[in-house]
């Protein structure tokens, strides 16, 4: 009998069930006897030997189910190298966890730091084949990621929803997408949105030029505006700040501003005297069934992992380039984001059709 491990790390998103459903069924088909173990709550599912023995019926009904049947968590990679609480090495346990079950093979589907921990066990001598999971699609390697469409479908909903409220009103409203570090979804939820500002780590923005956009619309009869602001969004004069400097900025106005959209909403009341208003979506983004490219695109990805693990394809991410989906080793993508250049084409288009960057 071969045995598959599996687990889900990392924050949930649309698409994780029906992406375990595609490697569960090609499995099925391609092996006469195959068990898999799924892990429960991602990495610490493996460290301590929290599994199920899963069933074929336990992935039937879950193409359309958001959320992770296996539970998730997160398990930051850097501190994979740090003792446990019991002072036991997390490296260690999840490899005798793996050997104890006599895994063939043991299936990731995560985002960047999740990778980043496949390619530490695939380093240390185990099978692992990743997928690419995240809806903030930064991970590198790979055109796209599962859930990053049903989120930017989310995201552009909530924008929709904005638009008729703040034209009623005739106000500035801000939509303060999901994405830390990395603003695809907040600037193609903004195009989609027809958002008249887009605000992303990437670019740092000048608030003058946004306060600018913001009059400019107003001059010529147009009572509202829409800013997209990615939770990372930076101004230019925080990013010429130090690491630490900008902790203690952060640190000293976390009371007043929530976040970021808290304090552009502030500014821009003050600069322009406009009503202003912030609409969070937040976990909403991650939440619900996924949407059909999702769907597709995740049981194409499922499909060949379980081929590449009866091909013996190991240390590998399954990807999706060019609308085919091919592998890349996991030592390639570990550890790099796939962040917006400044000079994207898409950047561009959007700077084409009058959206405001604040750069
Ligand atoms: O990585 C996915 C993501 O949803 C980011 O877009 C967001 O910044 C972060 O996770 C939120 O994390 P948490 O669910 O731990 O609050």
């Amino acid at each position: 009998m071969v045995r598959i491990g599996m687990l889900t790390s990392g924050g949930d998103c649309q698409s994780l069930n029906a992406t375990m459903r595609g490697v569960a069924k090609a499995l099925y088909r391609l092996y006469d006897d195959v068990q898999i173990i799924g892990f429960e709550d991602g990495y610490k599912g493996l460290m301590y030997s929290d599994y199920r023995i899963m069933e074929p019926r336990d992935f039937s009904g879950i193409l359309t189910e958001g959320g992770t049947i296996l539970g998730t968590s997160r398990q930051p990679f850097k501190l994979m190298t740090v003792p446990d609480e019991n002072g036991l090495d997390k490296v260690e346990l999840m490899k005798q966890t793996y050997k104890k079950l006599k895994l063939q093979c043991l299936v990731v589907l995560g985002g960047n730091g999740s990778q980043k921990t496949a390619n530490l066990l695939s380093e240390e001598g185990l099978n692992v084949i990743g997928l690419p999971k995240t809806i903030d699609n930064d991970l590198w390697g790979t055109d796209m990621t599962f859930g990053f469409q049903s989120a930017m479908n989310i995201a552009t909903n909530a924008i929709d929803c904005i638009h008729t409220t703040a034209a009623s009103h005739g106000r500035v409203f801000i939509i303060e997408v999901m994405g830390h570090k990395v603003g695809w979804l907040t600037l193609q939820a903004g195009i989609a949105g027809g958002a008249d500002v887009i605000l992303i780590p990437e670019i740092p923005y000048d608030i003058e030029k946004v306060a600018e956009a913001v009059k400019r619309r107003n001059k010529v009869g147009k009572r509202f505006t829409i800013i997209a602001v990615a939770e990372g969004a930076i101004s230019k004069e925080d990013a010429a700040l130090s690491k630490k400097e900008l902790k203690k900025k952060k640190e000293q106005e976390k009371n007043i501003y929530p976040s970021i959209s808290y304090e552009i909403a502030a500014k821009m009341e003050e600069m322009t005297g406009i009503e202003t208003r912030v609409t969070v979506p937040g976990h909403m983004q991650r939440g619900g069934e996924p949407c059909a490219y999702d769907r597709v695109l995740s049981s194409r990805l499922g499909a060949r992992a379980a081929q590449m693990i009866y091909n013996e394809e190991y240390g590998n991410l399954v990807v999706i380039r060019n609308n085919e989906i091919t592998k890349i080793p996991l030592k390639e993508t570990a550890g790099k984001l796939k962040t917006v250049d400044p000079k994207d084409s898409m950047v561009e288009e959007a700077k084409l059709l009058g959206i405001t960057f604040g750069d």
